[in-house]
């Protein structure tokens, strides 16, 4: 009795599954039934947001929220008009993003902690704190405030890494990390942070 592709062979022909093999099966289709109940049981009770302050808020009311935080700590405007906010080590850090900018500018002290409040005004954007490996996604009706210690002084770029519309390559902000007295020989920088920050 010959067989081909259209004539069965007869009988069991095959070998049956060693029983290992069954077991490791089992397990294996038990554990997909765990992740697929797991996806709506997250969407339902994980609330599918990262750790720290979340909440909804109106995109109007997250501007003025940014407007009165320049006002509270601004120091100053840059060469583009974006507004330069030096806050005081603990407060709550508002950063705007809209297409294509970020605001304020951030000038933080090396050591210190802040909460950063993330928003959108309008589309989704990502925050990607350059060159280190930081990433966030910022949607609009959501403010994420994430508790941040800059421990490298220095002057970074955030660049947007979500793509949010056609000037989504010029979405550039910075963050200005000023080194400590302790940190750094630069007592006399820290002298102009302090002067700053006791004319608000
Ligand atoms: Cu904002 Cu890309």
């Amino acid at each position: 009795m010959y067989t081909t592709g259209v004539t069965s062979p007869q009988g069991v022909w095959w070998k049956p599954a060693h029983k290992s093999e069954r077991i490791w099966f089992t397990i294996a289709f038990v554990w997909c039934l765990v992740l697929f109940a797991m996806m709506p049981l997250w969407h339902l009770r994980g609330g599918q947001n990262p750790s720290g302050i979340r909440a909804r808020v109106d995109p109007q009311d997250y501007v003025a929220r940014v407007r009165q935080f320049v006002a509270d700590y601004g120091t100053g405007e840059s060469e583009a008009g974006i507004p330069i906010v030096a806050p005081p080590p603990g407060s709550e850090v508002y950063l705007l993003a809209a297409q294509y900018q970020w605001t304020p500018i951030l000038q933080l002290q090396q050591g210190a902690q802040y909460t950063l409040h993330l928003s959108s005004l309008d589309v989704n954007h990502g925050f990607n704190l350059y060159p280190f490996n930081v990433n966030f996604q910022v949607v609009p009706g959501y403010d994420y405030g994430l508790r941040v210690t800059p421990t490298e002084a220095g002057d970074y770029r955030i660049v947007c890494n979500e793509f949010c519309g056609i000037g989504h390559h010029l979405m550039v902000g910075r963050v200005i990390v000023e080194a400590t007295a302790t940190a750094d020989a630069g007592a006399g920088g820290t002298g102009v942070a302090d002067a700053a920050g006791g004319a608000q």
